[in-house]
């Protein structure tokens, strides 16, 4: 048989050719997009194997059905225990965008049946699209009016306006929905205030608190809230499983019906070794919470700081005050830049970064968290999010603020080439 040919050329035989060149090392990355997906924990991912071994329905009467549920049930347990709740609160999902539908859609549908006055979604401007597009579809397909409630310059929720919805059609708020902490901005919203004034008029709060449970103490009993939602792969389980904390006498219907499972409010054959990933993950950042925030928050400053000199003119969008936001979280905008240029930039030095900005169908979206900021669409174009974790280190930020200055130099001139020409003068 002939040598193989490439470009019309004999190619050598396999055995003749030199053994190819060791691959160099590949750089060590740095990882900074934990608000995205945190790294899967070494815990988490030993304890979803172990359950896997496991062979057995856990709605199933016999032996090995009776184990698979034991461990369901364990892990309810701890989930709630972790999260202020008891275990019949704990409703088991797919993940932190499955609970807000079920949270939002379910409890609208459960009010409104009730009470068809009780038509008004309230949410706010800087919620998470999990939250928004349910919101939106209750508008489009139910009847109901869907009110946006603002937030200022820090993103943070405007409470007088919230109070002024609330009291401009009493007994017509069917919910109430504000993210625990912004993932964009990492900004924590005004729960305890929310929850007050919606409970003067009746009305059942729900918090995203998918970005919270890594940093922050979650705690359904004491938030006073109605319901919670919380991701596994934002505090170390693998992606696809989650919880919707349902505080108890709620009413809520259900969105995937069918066998009956998680009392009825959310039918499938229950994912254990799932379930059991989640409750590691949420004990395991229990645990560290009390060093992990502090350490996170001196990175924070070291990165803010640095950022500072590297890049003058570089915003902080947001609030870096202690307690205003997530330690780990900063969003940056970057004038004169592109998100999706300095996230393409970084990546190709080692950097895993978020940009503020949505790409969808091709289109770069601004992001609608720092339009409902005041940021300005051209400044926002330029938005960078840094989310640091666990695996965060100070040499992880020095990597980045040593890359930052080529690389907005880059995105800069980038942005400059793309610029349309600016108009001829006319007659020329
Ligand atoms: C605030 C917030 N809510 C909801 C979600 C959706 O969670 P999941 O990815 O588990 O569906 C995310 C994930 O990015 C989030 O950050």
């Amino acid at each position: 048989m002939s040598a193989s040919t490439r470009a019309g050329r004999p190619q050598p035989r396999a055995e003749l050719r030199p053994p190819p060149a060791p691959a160099p090392a590949p750089a060590a990355r740095v990882y900074a997009d934990h608000a995205a997906s945190a790294p899967v924990l070494p815990e988490a991912g030993r304890a979803v194997l172990e359950a896997l071994a496991l062979t057995g329905n856990a709605s199933s009467a016999h032996a090995e059905g009776r184990a698979a549920r034991r461990l369901l049930e364990e892990s309810r347990e701890e989930v709630a225990r972790v999260l202020g709740a008891r275990p019949d609160e704990v409703v088991l999902t797919s993940g932190g965008t499955e609970a807000d539908n079920l949270a939002v859609t379910g409890l609208y549908r459960a009010r409104r049946a009730r009470d068809p006055r009780r038509r008004r979604v309230l949410v706010s401007a800087v919620e998470h699209p999990a939250v928004l597009d349910p919101a939106r579809r209750l508008a489009a397909a139910e009847g109901a009016e869907l009110v946006v409630l603002p937030v200022d310059a820090r993103g943070r929720l405007d409470l007088a306006a919230l109070a002024a919805e609330l009291e401009r059609e009493p007994g017509a708020a069917a919910l109430v929905s504000v993210m625990w902490a912004n993932n964009e901005t990492g900004v924590l919203q005004p729960l305890r205030e929310v929850v007050a004034l919606a409970d003067a008029h009746g009305v059942p709060v729900h918090s995203d608190a998918v970005q919270a449970p890594a940093t922050q103490a979650v705690d359904l009993g004491a938030s006073g809230l109605a319901a919670l939602s919380v991701s596994g792969h934002k505090v170390g389980a693998p992606v696809g499983t989650g919880a919707l904390l349902l505080r108890r006498g709620e009413a809520l219907e259900p969105l995937v019906r069918g066998g009956g499972h998680e009392r009825g409010l959310r039918s499938g054959t229950s994912a254990v070794a799932m379930a059991r990933g989640l409750a590691v993950a949420l004990a395991a950042a229990e645990g560290r919470r009390e060093t992990e925030a502090p350490r996170l928050r001196a990175l924070r400053d070291q990165l803010l700081t640095g950022a500072a000199q590297a890049v003058p003119d570089a915003v902080l969008r947001g609030d870096a005050r202690e307690g205003a936001s997530l330690p780990g979280t900063a969003m940056l905008t970057l004038p004169g830049c592109d998100g999706d240029a300095l996230l393409y930039l970084l990546d190709a030095r080692g950097i895993a970064i978020s940009t503020g900005s949505a790409c969808s169908a091709g289109a770069l979206e601004t992001s609608h968290v720092l339009r409902a900021m005041g940021v300005p669409d051209d400044d926002a174009r330029g938005a960078l999010r840094v989310s640091l974790g666990r695996t965060s280190s100070p040499a992880d930020v020095e990597r980045l603020l040593e890359v930052l200055p080529p690389v907005v130099e880059a995105a800069r001139r980038a942005r400059a080439a793309c610029a349309p020409a600016a108009a001829a003068p006319a007659g020329v």
